[in-house]
């Protein structure tokens, strides 16, 4: 789907365990200006509901699993992620929604720039007719 990517990310694992390291435009594709995670969030809870006007993210579930809803009015993918040497670009333009988080699940995301209220669109309806220009 447009704007959204499963990535892998490189991994040393040896017998003392497992680093994943992320550096700016060489392991992600943008420069990181935010870094926020995502914890303590109840099964029945779903959180999200809004798309970006310019903002990418990189999302990684670096404990437990959640999943991720994405969708654009024309398509619809649901990724879930549960590996933390994997993570889900999301670009611009694209509507997320987060939810069945497990016990115990942290989800770190990566921006590419600092929180900005007006960068987002929380209003689906909004979000469509925008998109609909876009596309
Ligand atoms: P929000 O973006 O609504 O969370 P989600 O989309 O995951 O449901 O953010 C929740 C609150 O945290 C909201 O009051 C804004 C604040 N916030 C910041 O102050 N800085 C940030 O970087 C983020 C992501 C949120």
């Amino acid at each position: 789907m447009f704007n959204v990517g499963k990535m892998k990310l490189k991994k040393f694992s040896d017998e003392y365990g497992s680093l994943v390291p992320i550096e700016e435009t060489r392991d992600i594709p943008f420069e990181i200006k935010r870094v926020y995670y995502i914890f303590d969030v109840e099964e029945a809870v779903r959180r999200g509901f809004h798309s970006h006007n310019k903002l990418h993210q990189v999302l990684i579930c670096v404990n437990g699993s959640v999943k991720i809803l994405v969708q654009n009015g024309e398509e619809k993918e649901i990724h879930e992620l549960n590996n933390p040497s994997e993570g889900l670009y999301i670009g611009p333009k694209v509507w997320r929604e987060m939810y069945d988080f497990s016990d115990h699940a942290v989800l770190l995301v990566l921006a590419s720039d600092y929180f900005d209220e007006a960068d987002y669109v929380r209003n689906y309806d909004t979000y469509l007719s925008q998109v609909n220009n876009f596309y």
